[in-house]
C-alpha cells in the first residue's frame, strides 16, 4: 500500500512515526473514516466537517485545508487503485520530543492517511443481519469528539465476539447510547424510527445524518430520543449505521429475537437508497 504521511506518498513500510508522538502516548489525535464506493468518496464533506469540529474541541490545528485533504484522499484512492473500501485519516498533535501532559507549543501535527479494501456492497452481515449484546458504556464523556482513544470500544467489540455475537450496544443509565463503532436505531411497532438524540454522549454519525434525511423524505416518522434495551427487544426492527457498514440490520439483542428475526424492511430500504445515491 501507498500511504500518506506528512506531505509524502510513501510505501507503508517506509512510514515511520516517533515514539513521542502524542497520538501514541496520549491518544491525542482525531480521525475520520470515509467509505469509498466505485472509487468515489462517500459523504466525505460531512466527514471533513466533523474532523474540523473535533479539532476545534481539542485546540488542534488542521495543517491543511479541507480542499487539500480531499485531494490527498483522492490521490491515495488513485495510487492504490481502490475501488471499494475506506480511507482512514488521522491527525495527532504530533511529536513533542518527550512525554508531557500539557499541549506543546510549536509542535507540528502528524497527518496520516491510508486506504483499506473492504466489501461494502456484497456483505453477509448486511444481508443476514448481526447479533448484538448489551454492555455497560464505559467510554469517556466526550463521545462527540472522534478521537483515537478507542480502547473501551475495542473491549466491547471483543466481548461481543467472545460471546458469539457480532457487536455490542452500549448502555448508560439504562439507555442505549450507540454501538461499539456505529449508531444504533430501532423501528417501533408503530413504524417510528428511533435513534439517540445528538449530545456529547454519542458520536454525531455522518451516515446517521444522511439516513435520517432519507427517512424523512420517505415519509417515515422519526424520534431522536433515547431508548432502552427492553424497548429495543419489543421493536419491529433494529439496525446500525456507519461509514464501514452503511446499514446493517440487527436480528437479535442479548439472544432475544428482534421482530421475526430477519433483517427488517426499513433497514433494507434505507441501505438501498443510501448506496444508490453514493453510486
Ligand atoms: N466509526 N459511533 C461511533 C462510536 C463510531 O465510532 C462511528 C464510526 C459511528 C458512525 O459514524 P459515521 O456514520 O460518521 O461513520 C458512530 C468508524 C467507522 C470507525 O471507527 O471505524
Amino acid at each position: 500500500r501507498i500511504v500518506y504521511l506528512n506531505g509524502k506518498y510513501i510505501s507503508e513500510s517506509d512510514a515511520k512515526i516517533s515514539i513521542f508522538d502524542r497520538g501514541f502516548l496520549f491518544a491525542d489525535a482525531v480521525y475520520e473514516v470515509t467509505a469509498v464506493l466505485d472509487g468515489k468518496l462517500v459523504d466525505n464533506a460531512g466527514h471533513l466537517a466533523r474532523l474540523k469540529r473535533s479539532c476545534g474541541e481539542l485546540d488542534l490545528e488542521l495543517p491543511v485545508t479541507t480542499e487539500k485533504l480531499t485531494s490527498i484522499q483522492k490521490e491515495l484512492v488513485k495510487l492504490n487503485n481502490l475501488k471499494e473500501g475506506g480511507i482512514y485519516l488521522q491527525l495527532s498533535r504530533g511529536n513533542a520530543g518527550d512525554r508531557d501532559f500539557a499541549y506543546p507549543v510549536d509542535t507540528k501535527p502528524t497527518l496520516v492517511l491510508f486506504t483499506q479494501v473492504r466489501s461494502l456492497l456484497e456483505c453477509p452481515k448486511a444481508k443476514n443481519g448481526i447479533k448484538v449484546i448489551s454492555l455497560p458504556d464505559i467510554r469517556w464523556k466526550r463521545r462527540d469528539i472522534k478521537t483515537v482513544g478507542l480502547l473501551a470500544s475495542c473491549m466491547a467489540k471483543q466481548a461481543a465476539l467472545s460471546a458469539g455475537a457480532d457487536d455490542a450496544w452500549l448502555v448508560e443509565d439504562s439507555y442505549v447510547t450507540e454501538g461499539s463503532a456505529n449508531n444504533a436505531y430501532i423501528v417501533t411497532a408503530e413504524g417510528t424510527l428511533v435513534t439517540h438524540h445528538l449530545s456529547n454522549d454519542i458520536l454525531h454519525g455522518i451516515t446517521r445524518k444522511s439516513l435520517l434525511q432519507l427517512a424523512e423524505e420517505a415519509g417515515i416518522q422519526i424520534e431522536e430520543r433515547r431508548f432502552t434495551i427492553e424497548e429495543a427487544c419489543e421493536a419491529r426492527e433494529a439496525f446500525v449505521s456507519s461509514a464501514t457498514t452503511f446499514v446493517w440490520p440487527v436480528i437479535s439483542i442479548d439472544d432475544y429475537q428482534i421482530g421475526d428475526g430477519k433483517p427488517g424492511p426499513v433497514a433494507g430500504m434505507l441501505r438501498k437508497i443510501y448506496i444508490d445515491i453514493a453510486l
